[in-house]
């Protein structure tokens, strides 16, 4: 019987060195340069505009032209699908910072006798921000679907109607997220918290130069225990995005969300959706697609202190689900949603 999910190695691997080269070209500014230009331009165009050696603009161009990245028409290159390639191009960019992971991934495969990882890179946390930045997470259509239908529900369940609320980003990063809201939901405080200094920063920074006065930023330290302290009962909604999988000790963290909730607040996860049975993942789109990023960054960030609990995004949808009941809280199906069905999103609440 033929296996539908057979995979090609040989030609994954070719395909990898290709991202390697999509990635170069990003990184010294070629893809910009053809990007950006109305007409197809030649090699010579090309080098001069990006300000590189012409020969290394050639070489590359044969490669990214023999893959049918670029095409080529009377000697002048272009790109067929801009859209497509400018957020690819991009992602290609994990790559070196992927490699540079590689000694300490050796090291910490290699410790049979403890669980041992490592923090997010600086180049990882910049590299996440960015992306946002470009992607379409995090914008406001975004919000309209991921967030306001929860702010709603809550209103509706503590049948309150809030002159102004209190939102929790935990693990912002660099604040998508958190200005998103603040611009969305000006009757809003939000506060975005991380333990990275420089994010945080970042953040201020920003919050500064645009004079946004509803959004604050506080660096926190390991489980939050001076944030927390005087913020009993405070915030109507936390959200994680992308952060309860990366956790060395949510334990903690999720203890500490009992105690600055508000009662019936509402605490909004989003991860991406892969099965925590092996076997459902094989072919699956979104395991293919995110859980190299896990091996490299999550696994070894949530395995970095102990308890080193080791999540992961293999962790997977049916056991985040049980875990969180696990810690005191009941998942919540919004509009009928099916609780049980792998989704980004998952909702959750204080157990009374
Ligand atoms: C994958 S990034 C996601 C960033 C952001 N939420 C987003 O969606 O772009 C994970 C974030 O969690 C933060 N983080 C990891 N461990 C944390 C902890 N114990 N407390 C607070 N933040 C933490 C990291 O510094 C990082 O900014």
């Amino acid at each position: 019987m033929a296996d539908d999910t057979f995979c090609d190695v040989e030609k994954m691997v070719n395909d990898g060195l290709h991202s390697m080269v999509l990635a170069i070209g990003y990184k010294v500014g070629i893809v910009t340069v053809i990007m950006d230009s109305v007409e197809p331009c030649t090699a010579e165009e090309i080098s001069i505009k990006a300000n590189l050696n012409k020969r290394y603009v050639e070489e590359w161009l044969i490669c990214m032209t023999a893959k049918g990245v670029v095409k080529i028409d009377d000697g002048k290159y272009y790109f067929p699908n801009k859209k497509q390639i400018r957020e690819a191009a991009f992602i290609s960019t994990m790559l070196p910072i992927f490699a540079e992971c590689f000694p300490n991934l050796e090291n910490v495969m290699k410790n049979k006798t403890e669980n041992k990882g490592y923090p997010f890179s600086q180049k990882a946390l910049v590299w996440e921000g960015q992306y946002k930045e470009l992607s379409s997470f995090h914008d406001v259509t975004w919000l309209e679907y991921n967030i306001k239908p929860v702010i709603n529900a809550y209103f509706i369940d503590r049948k309150i109607n809030a002159e102004t609320f209190n939102i929790l980003d935990f693990g912002c990063g660099y604040g998508k997220l958190a200005f998103s809201l603040a611009k969305t939901y000006s009757n809003g405080l939000i506060w975005g918290v991380d333990i990275d200094e420089v994010a945080i920063d970042a953040c201020r920074n920003k919050a500064q130069k645009t004079s946004c006065s509803n959004v604050f930023f506080e660096k926190i330290v390991g489980n939050m225990p001076d944030f927390w302290k005087d913020k009993h009962d405070k915030f109507d909604i936390i959200i994680m995005s992308d952060v309860l999988h990366d956790l060395p000790d949510p334990n903690t963290i999720m203890a500490n969300f009992r105690i600055i909730l508000k009662p019936g607040g509402y605490v909004i996860t989003f991860d991406p959706p892969v099965y925590s049975d092996h076997k459902k993942n094989v072919g699956y789109k979104d395991a293919i697609e995110f859980m190299p990023y896990s091996l490299f960054t999550c696994l070894p960030n949530s395995m970095s202190q102990k308890p080193a609990i080791g999540h992961g995004i293999g962790w997977g949808f049916e056991d985040k689900l049980k875990y969180i009941e696990s810690q005191g809280f009941q998942v919540l199906a919004l509009d009928g949603e099916d609780v049980k069905f792998p989704k980004w999103r998952i909702v959750f609440k204080k157990s009374v």
